[in-house]
């Protein structure tokens, strides 16, 4: 059977090899077997598509049923999702999860101690335009320490979950933010080996996403699969 929606193979370098050393944590989970390829079918390249009204969007994360404003700085993120062809993806589920201000994320495995803010879940859902195009309203999220290595410490980052028109295309990955010190010193950034490929995942400041009077504006766009590929989490 041919393949019902062909990918061109993903560029040498460009996304992150299963098993970093620098990264201690995939020590422990990377496969020890070569993987066994499974020709796509209709079932992986067709679906499932998420509908805004079984999933609905919750495009601003600084407000919440409370009433009352999280803490931190407001930035507005938005970007433009297409595939590798340049053309949009339309009307696709974008899922982000984030550490509040403060560096602590809204989750009982999180034990750094950094003030949780009641105001602040962290997490959103939001769906692309017809024309690709993706907008969501959050805190920056501060830094944190991990124990991978002595003195380690993430990047500010915004994870992200694209699912682009079929499981064969979904892509997790890391938004950072640019001039950030610590993106030098971490192993999860510096996993993917092109550097051409890791500036795809720094967002730029984008005076015409900056809303006056209100939150700074940040541009983070978006290829699924093919030789643009913005590099995924393995
Ligand atoms: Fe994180």
């Amino acid at each position: 059977m041919t393949d019902p929606l062909p990918f061109r193979p993903i560029t040498p370098g460009t996304q992150p090899p299963l098993d970093l050393p620098g990264y201690r944590s995939t020590q422990r989970r990377f496969p020890k077997q070569a993987p066994h390829p499974i020709p796509h079918t209709i079932t992986e390249t067709t679906g499932p598509r998420f509908s805004e009204r079984l999933f609905p969007a919750s495009v601003d994360l600084t407000s919440n049923t409370t009433g009352q404003a999280a803490i931190g700085e407001r930035i507005i993120v938005a970007g433009r999702i297409t595939d590798e062809d340049g053309r949009p993806v339309p009307h696709t589920m974008v899922e982000i999860w984030q550490a509040n201000a403060t560096g602590r994320y809204d989750h009982p495995g999180d034990q750094h101690d950094a003030p949780l803010d009641p105001n602040f879940h962290g997490a959103g859902r939001v769906f692309t335009d017809a024309e690709g195009n993706y907008r969501f309203l959050t805190i920056r999220p501060g830094a944190y320490p991990w124990p991978n290595h002595r003195n380690a410490w993430r990047p500010n980052h915004i994870h992200f979950s694209f699912f682009g028109p079929a499981f064969a295309t979904r892509l997790v990955t890391q938004m950072y933010f640019p001039g950030d010190p610590l993106l030098a010193l971490d192993p999860i950034f510096n996993g993917v080996p092109d550097p051409a490929a890791r500036d795809r995942l720094i967002a730029a400041f984008d005076l015409d996403v900056t809303q006056p009077e209100f939150a700074l504006g940040f541009r983070f766009d978006v290829v699924l699969r093919g030789r643009a590929a913005t590099p995924m989490e393995g």
